[in-house]
Order: C-alpha cells, then structure tokens, then sequence
C-alpha cells in the first residue's frame, strides 16, 4: 500500500533525475492536501527543471489574431454558438506590428493563436502570415501556431511557410470526459490525428489539458499525464479550466462547484509532475494560472514551468479573446507587460531567455535518435 509517507520518501530520493512515477503514486500526490507533500514536490520538479533545461524561461509573444471560431465546445467562451461574444480578426498590418514589437523587445518567438477556421482564405492568410513574419525578421523569429484541426495538407504548409512549432490541447486523454465537453460533431479521434500529422511533419508538437473539468477524476488527470509520456510530446500547455457564464458548460461547472484553489494547486502539481516525468520538454506556465493568482504563473515557474507566452496583442481586442472570464492583463499594454514581467521574473531568480528560440531540448533529442 502506498501511503503520505512513502511518497515523501521517494520524493526525497529524487535527485535532479527525471524519475518515473506509478499511476497510483501520481494520483495520491494530486489528491493529498497536505502543504509538506505540495512544497516538496515542487521543490523536487524545480530541480529536475534545473538539470534538463536550466533556470531560463523563454518568452512566446502571444497574438491573439481572431475569436472567429467553426468549433462549438461547451466550455470556451469565445465557442461559435455565443452570440454575446463580439467576433475580430486582426489586420495584416496589426499582426506585423506585432511580431516586430516582439523582435525588438527581443523575445525570439511569437505563438499566434485564434479560433478554429479551416477555409482556404483562412489558410492562405495564415501561410503568407508566416512567411511575411519570417521575411521581415530575417528568420530571426521563430513562430508556434496554435490554430486548431487542420488537415495534414494545411499543417505541411505552414510549416513550409516557416512555423516550426504548433500547440493543440488534447483538452482531456479521456475520451468519454472529451464527449461530454464537446458536441457530436467534434472527434477526439481527428483531434489524435491531428497530433500525429503534426509531429510526422517535424514540428515541435504541444499539447495539453485542463485542469478541474466538471466531471474530470484525479485518474483523468493521472492518464493525462501518461499520455504525454506515452505520446511523447516535445511541449506541454495546461492550466485550470475556469468558467465562462455564456457556455453550457457554465450550468455543470456551478453544479460541481470549482474551488479555484484546489485547481490552481492541482495545476501546479500538474506542471510538476509533467517535470518529474519527462524531465526536457517545454512547459509553458499559462495565463489561467494568473488569472487565479496574480503570482500563479510565477509560481507555475518554481514548480517546474520554463516558458511564458505574454500577451502582445493590441490591448483593445484582448477583452474579445475571452475564453474565460476574469482574464488577467485587459488593460495593460505591451510595454507594462513586459516591464512586470520582467520583474517578477528576475524577483524569483529566474533569467530570461532573450532573442533565443528556447526550442524544446526533448525535440531535439528525439530528432538525433531518430
Ligand atoms: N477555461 C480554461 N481554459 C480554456 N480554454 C478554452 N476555454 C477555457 C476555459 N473556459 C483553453 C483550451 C484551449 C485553449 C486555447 O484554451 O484548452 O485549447
Ligand atoms: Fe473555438 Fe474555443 S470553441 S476557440
């Protein structure tokens, strides 16, 4: 049997070394309350990070490009059925402006994310995006998108226009959890597909879940993590799911009655069990951990996290990319941002990673074995 005591013991025994962990012994970790167990744990992963990937964080500038959305899940705030929810599309010019922001403030990468949209104007524009990105920083930044399902055709051809990194949650490994979040028409098994293609064309490939689902058991998120081990992924996205009063989702969730500060240490204990696990990937410390704490993602960074993706987007469309409610950062413009940012990272000792990719260590690796 395992106990309290036991896991603090081979806790205690882990020494920088990634270090594998039974499913029973994980979900003990994620269920138990007690502050000793929590604070050893992150003090371990904290460790692990050290020796994989050093006590750098990378920043991904984050373009919030559109909240124009094909897809309908029940918990997202931005889903296509919320009528409530005023829909944009950056222009060209906004995006550009952007990313040379981004490049001049040194950050080395931009993510740009949106809605799900798979028509061919779509496609086209995202694809001459990228190459514009590429041409006008002379390839000196590198671009994650985290556009959604796509076809391996499209996937292919944004990565021939330059994106070499793309982000798509699985949202939950449990497939019946995953049904019951989404409508008919959304298929987990394209969704797998999807991560498949992703990484047969030679991405970075990330993924991730969310964290205090209605419905969700701590064996969910124990198989979650399996999942990106057994997946083998090269990044890791995750944080709480939070409510969104203008989602189906949002009746369950007041049902369940999420304690946001059970989902804010269950997510970090997420963050550093992943870390434990896998040892080299990316782990991004994401905005919902903010938008719970105003220190959360800082926190997410002690725990394991080795990336941020601060928001660069024009402050007036961040209140329209709102998966959420409660969204850290509405009215803050880029140059507040990155000034705090800065500062609360250097306060936890932390460097930052300026004018590098930060790509993901376990990429390349997995590249040269290949
Ligand atoms: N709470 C937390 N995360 C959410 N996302 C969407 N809606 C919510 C929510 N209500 C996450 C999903 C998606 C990513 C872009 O945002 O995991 O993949
Ligand atoms: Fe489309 Fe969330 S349902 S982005």
């Amino acid at each position: 049997m395992i106990s309290t005591e036991k896991i603090i013991a081979k806790l205690k025994s882990i020494n920088g070394e990634r270090s594998s962990l039974t499913k029973d012994e994980c979900a003990l970790i994620l269920s138990d309350n007690s502050k000793e167990l929590r604070e050893l744990l992150f003090k371990k992963a904290y460790e692990v990070k050290l020796n994989y990937v050093g006590n750098k964080v990378y920043f991904r500038g984050l373009i919030e490009y559109s909240n124009i959305c094909i897809k309908d899940c029940y918990y997202c705030g931005v889903r296509k059925s919320n009528k409530s929810s005023k829909r944009y599309q950056l222009s060209d010019e906004e995006v550009l402006k952007a990313a040379e922001w981004a490049l001049e403030n040194r950050f080395g990468s931009i993510i740009i994310q949106a809605g799900e949209r798979t028509d061919r104007q779509f496609v086209f524009k995202i694809e001459k995006l990228v190459k514009e990105i590429k041409r006008k920083s002379d390839g000196k930044l590198s671009i994650t998108l985290s556009l959604g399902e796509q076809t391996e055709e499209v996937y292919k051809r944004w990565f021939e226009a330059g994106a070499h990194r793309y982000l798509l949650r699985i949202e939950t490994s449990n497939p019946k959890l995953y049904k019951k979040l989404h409508p008919q028409n959304h298929s987990f098994d394209n969704r797998l597909r999807s991560l498949y293609s992703l990484k047969q064309l030679g991405y970075q490939m990330g993924t991730g879940v969310m964290i205090g689902l209605p419905f969700q058991t701590t064996y969910d998120l124990v198989n979650d993590l399996y999942f990106f081990k057994e997946f083998d992924v090269d990044m890791i996205g995750m944080g709480p799911y939070l409510l969104h009063h203008d989602t189906p989702l949002a009746f369950e969730a007041n049902e369940f009655k999420l304690d946001k500060d059970k989902q804010y240490f269950l997510s970090l204990k997420m963050i550093a069990l992943s870390r434990i696990i896998l040892g080299d990937v990316n782990i991004a410390s994401t905005t919902a951990l903010q938008a719970i704490k105003p220190m959360g993602r800082e926190y997410g960074l002690l725990a394991g996290a080795n990336v941020i993706m601060p928001n660069i987007t024009e402050q007036k469309y961040r209140s329209y990319y709102k998966l959420y409610e409660d969204k850290p950062c509405l009215n803050e413009n880029y140059d507040d941002c990155r000034n705090c940012l800065e500062k609360r990272i250097t306060m936890i000792g932390e460097k930052i990673g300026y004018d590098e990719w930060g790509d993901s260590i376990h990429f390349r690796k997995r590249i040269i074995v290949k």
